[in-house]
């Protein structure tokens, strides 16, 4: 009998050439952020399909702040109306949506928007979609060694005591399993401070196609090549098909 297809349980998507996709358009740079939403809303569809239980969209780094206001602002007002509008229909697909990263600097509505949208989605069972917003790998470790050294300070840590599961329960991601998968789209080939600690085994799949223009085929494109990668996790027997990182049973 043949063995089933390897299907990653999280997959996490660096949604890259929103801008691209405006400019070749000649079109304002929002109006592919705009576009971009309608490619979240068929990824969540084509996820659910394929029994993907977790994905990550890295949609707000800590260094897009650097970009102008008027982008940042428009970004801001997107994240608030997308949250507004999308919760029924996710809440009907069964979606949970969370996050990661310092919502802290964010203006009081769109926190209001998140807090309100996790809360709505809390017992959603489909798939978990967590966004990344204000967030980077370098600032989620830097807090996880101030967290990790308040411990120590008040005693309840001793170091000695501090391996790779105390460091990744103080990581913003403690409650999921690491990505199987990262996907970039746009042909750029680089993390950019996603989730470097998490993406250690995971697969990398870097399709040309700007993210406003992905689609379910092309989600489906990134599985196939996945379920056709040997997951060896530094050893040399191949693994059964499935999740097999130390991290998978992290969570259900
Ligand atoms: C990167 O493309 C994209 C972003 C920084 C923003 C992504 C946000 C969305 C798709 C909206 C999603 C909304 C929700 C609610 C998750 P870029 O602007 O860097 O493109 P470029 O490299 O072509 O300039």
């Amino acid at each position: 009998m043949s063995e089933p297809k390897a299907i990653p349980r999280h997959v996490a998507i660096i949604m890259d050439g929103n801008g691209r996709w405006a400019e070749l358009r000649h079109k304002e740079r929002f109006y592919g952020h705009i576009q971009g939403v309608e490619a979240v809303r068929t990824t969540v569809k084509a996820a659910i399909r394929n029994g993907v239980r977790y994905v990550t969209l890295y949609a707000f780094s800590t260094e897009n702040w650097g970009r102008p206001a008027e982008e940042v602002n428009a970004l801001m007002e997107l994240f608030c109306r997308s949250v507004e509008n999308e919760t029924p229909e996710l809440k009907r697909q069964g979606v949970q949506v969370t996050m990661i990263g310092d919502r802290e600097r964010f203006p009081s509505e769109v926190r209001e928007s998140l807090q309100r949208i996790e809360r709505e989605t809390a017992t959603g069972e489909a798939l978990t979609l967590i966004l990344a917003l204000n967030y980077s790998s370098r600032s989620e470790l830097t807090r996880a060694a101030r967290i990790l050294a308040s411990r120590v300070a008040a005693g309840e840590l001793d170091p000695q005591q501090i391996d790779e599961k105390t460091v990744s329960e103080a990581l913003y991601t403690a409650p999921y399993p690491d990505p199987d998968l990262v996907i970039r789209t746009s042909g750029e080939m680089r993390l950019s401070n996603f989730l470097l600690w998490q993406s250690s085994y995971a697969e990398l799949y870097f399709p040309e196609v700007l993210w406003p223009d992905f689609t379910e085929e092309e989600f489906d494109r990134a599985l196939e090549a996945y379920a056709h990668r040997e997951r060896r996790f530094g050893q040399i027997r191949k693994k059964q098909p499935g999740h097999p990182t130390p991290q998978a049973e992290k969570t259900s």
